[in-house]
């Protein structure tokens, strides 16, 4: 009997890598999404990809009654991939009170439900914003490095979250969490059937790099090359979304299994290495052949000069390593963009 995983978020860039990850592995995955920054059309690329239809119910998870409905629709659900949020940092510092409003409210809804419905474990989507900017001594950064004041209200969300979750699970609750702390999710499925599909104009690099090398957008700017990095540009740990993705099954059978040491566990989820935006962008032309249009513009308010992982603990705790090459990773973003135009997506 296949063990059912229910994935909130799962028609997302993250979500969809997720649940073809799991599909392969064998889990039955149920994908709750409001489609408010996706769109449903990512589960036929999900099918086209392993065969398999994930269920699928449009349903907000702040929304309790609906969210119960699901819980009953499916019963037996054995654990919880928690994604669907708010993610954009900078709309995050223009409409607070939407990211508060939806991404505590979501889970906090899910972990209220999971006691009533038997649901063991839940993973939360976590993010690298939650050590702010780590001091030199402390990069790369581990698990145990302090968390600083978060720079936007996205990146308190992660942190509360993750409290939330520690203080309810401490208050007795019986269920169990993994934490996965991402660093930058890049890149796209081989097949590109399925990637990264911002709405609008791109907030963050790779899309917004892809569509400049295709022809969207007249020319990338690159936010600051006066900080204190090798080459002036800010350091970053780029990881392949389908490691990423595979992570987290990894997690999950940790949870299913109940090989899980505590109640709550925290991993990084990157690559370990640093890599800067303009290595980033020479990295993309040289594996590409495209030459891209940039220029250096300001540093954008908010940013972190320099970020990466520390994955010692996911490596040897969690038995997951990242095996892809940034250069593996920025040609399927490449390929991606390139299907999109093939199929007059954009
Ligand atoms: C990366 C680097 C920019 C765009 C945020 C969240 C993180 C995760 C990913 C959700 C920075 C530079 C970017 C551009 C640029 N969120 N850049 N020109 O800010 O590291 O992380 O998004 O999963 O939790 O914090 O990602 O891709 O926006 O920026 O120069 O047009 O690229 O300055 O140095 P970021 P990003």
């Amino acid at each position: 009997m296949k063990k059912r995983i229910l994935v909130t978020g799962g028609t997302g860039f993250i979500g969809s890598h997720t649940t073809v990850e799991l599909q392969n592995a064998g889990y039955d995955v149920v994908i709750i999404d409001n489609l408010s920054n996706s769109d449903a059309n990512v589960l036929d690329g999900i099918e086209k990809i392993t065969g398999i239809r994930p269920a699928f119910e449009q349903v907000d998870c702040c929304d309790l009654a609906a969210l119960e409905g699901v819980f009953k629709k499916y019963p037996g659900i054995s654990g919880i991939i928690h994604f669907a949020a708010s993610k954009a940092v900078g709309e995050s510092v223009e409409k607070p009170l939407k990211y508060y409003e939806n991404n505590i409210m979501s889970l906090v809804n899910l972990l209220k439900l999971m006691p009533e419905y038997g649901v063991k474990g839940i993973i939360f989507s976590s993010s690298c914003t939650v050590y702010g900017q780590p001091d030199p001594e402390n990069l790369p950064v581990t698990e145990e490095a302090p968390i600083k004041t978060a720079e936007s209200p996205y990146g308190n969300t992660k942190q509360i979250n993750e409290e939330i979750i520690q203080d309810y699970i401490k208050s007795g609750a019986n269920i169990s969490a993994i934490i996965l702390r991402y660093f930058n999710p890049i890149g796209a499925h081989p097949t590109a059937i399925i990637g990264e599909l911002p709405n609008g104009v791109p907030a963050n690099l790779i899309p917004y790099l892809t569509q400049t090398a295709i022809g969207i957008r007249p020319c990338l700017s690159v936010f600051g090359d006066d900080y204190d990095t090798p080459d002036g540009s800010c350091i970053r740990d780029f990881i392949y979304v389908v490691d990423l993705a595979k992570a987290h099954v990894a997690a999950m059978a940790r949870i299913v299994e109940g090989k899980n040491a505590d109640p709550v566990e925290i991993f990084n989820v990157g690559t370990g290495n640093g890599v800067s935006v303009l290595q980033l962008i020479n990295t993309f032309e040289k594996v590409t052949g495209v030459k891209l249009n940039y220029k250096i513009v300001a540093r954008r308010a908010g940013d972190i000069e320099k970020v990466w992982g520390n994955v010692d603990k996911a490596n040897n705790v969690l038995g997951w390593k990242a095996v892809h090459t940034l250069d593996e990773a920025l040609l399927s973003a490449w390929k991606w963009q390139q299907q999109l135009r093939e199929r007059g997506i954009m």
